[in-house]
């Protein structure tokens, strides 16, 4: 049995998310909750054959707690998306207070989920979450990621089309650590599965890089003002919730880049703070998961001179991200 829950599951990431979600046979029972919507997109995905029964909530009559009664799994992308010209940072205004309520009512109802943020800026509302969840005395490190896993399958995707070969891009695994914006995206390019062409020259390296750091203004810039990637992120949303089902299910050595609390593993992240050279709370890095969330937090390995410049660019915009979501929820009355 496996109940997973989508709150803002009307959007234009958490309908194709849903649907995902609804085409896993190890799901029981899928509940949608969003300020609008949920009963016309529940309606539509419960016609699906497949074994998840589907509810759609809105707020009326406890609709939050009635979704999240019961829940293993809650993955959360509501809130604003970007504009062109927008940074992620610029939603922390909007997105800060729905991700702060939304966290109360899991802390609630059901503070033994694995909570999934995709809302952004994650660097700022994983903090978010795992402050209102210390609030609440039931902050468990281990259960609460930040989906980076975006960048990972855009370096994927990236990486087969240098090497000309788009058929490889389900096989290239390049690990991307650091956080989730623009130069806190950090990918460990020397550590791709499939290395990349030999002479390939340090300008359409650096291309390569910033394209995987700035791969959602993309997006937002096609999109013309209509939001920002929600395809795509559905498909790594759910890539990384079933990695996390597989986990629970009892399955050995899944490692998955997500943005997490460092206590998650006290003897890891410990060995990862000294390996950047910060004491930050909150870096993406390669996590194993196991039945009850973090099992450890890997080093980043051996990495190049570049790679170790691009992680120490990373740490300052990382601080005051975290710390903004930290200070957001210590000024919050809860
Ligand atoms: N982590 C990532 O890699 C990544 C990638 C793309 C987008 N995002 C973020 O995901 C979020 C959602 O993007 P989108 O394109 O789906 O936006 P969207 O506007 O299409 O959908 C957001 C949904 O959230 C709902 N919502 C708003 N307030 C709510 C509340 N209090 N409770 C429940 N639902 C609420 C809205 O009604 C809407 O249906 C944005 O913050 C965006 O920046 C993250």
């Amino acid at each position: 049995m496996v109940k997973a829950v989508v709150l803002g599951a009307a959007g234009g990431i958490g309908q194709p998310l849903s649907l995902l979600l609804k085409t896993n046979p190890l799901i029981t029972e899928l509940s949608l909750y969003d300020i609008v919507n949920t009963p016309g997109v529940a309606a539509d995905l419960s016609h699906i054959a497949t074994p998840a029964k589907v509810v759609g909530y809105l707020p009326p009559d406890d609709g939050l707690k009635k979704a999240l009664t019961g829940a293993e799994l809650v993955v959360i992308p509501a809130g604003v998306p970007r504009k062109p010209g927008m940074t992620r940072d610029d939603l922390f205004k909007i997105n800060a207070g729905i991700v702060r309520d939304l966290a109360t009512g899991i802390a609630t109802t059901a503070p033994k989920a694995f909570v999934l943020v995709i809302s952004n800026p994650v660097n700022s509302t994983v903090p978010i979450v795992a402050e209102v969840f210390k609030q609440k005395g039931v902050f468990d490190p281990k259960k609460i990621f930040g989906v980076t896993t975006l960048d990972v399958v855009r370096a994927s995707t990236f990486v087969s089309e240098v090497l000309g070969d788009l058929s490889l891009a389900p096989k290239v695994v390049v690990p991307v650590v650091g956080g989730h914006s623009g130069v806190t995206i950090v990918p460990l390019l020397s550590q791709s599965s499939h290395p990349l062409p030999s002479g390939f020259a340090k300008e359409e390296l650096d291309k390569l890089i910033n394209r995987i750091q700035f791969g959602g203004d993309e997006v937002v810039k096609a999109k013309d003002g209509a939001g920002s990637a929600t395809l795509s992120m559905a498909y790594a949303g759910y890539e990384f919730a079933n990695k996390i089902i597989r986990a629970v299910k009892g399955e050995k050595g899944i490692i998955a880049p997500t943005f997490v609390n460092l206590a998650a593993d006290k003897e890891g992240g410990e060995a990862l703070k000294k390996e950047i050279g910060s004491d930050l709370d909150y870096f993406s890095a390669p996590v194993e998961l196991g039945p009850e969330g973090v099992v450890s937090i890997k080093s980043l390995g051996k990495i190049t001179d570049a790679e170790t410049a691009l992680v120490k660019a990373a740490i300052p915009e990382l601080k005051t991200n975290v710390e903004k979501g930290v200070s957001f929820v210590g000024a919050s009355k809860l």
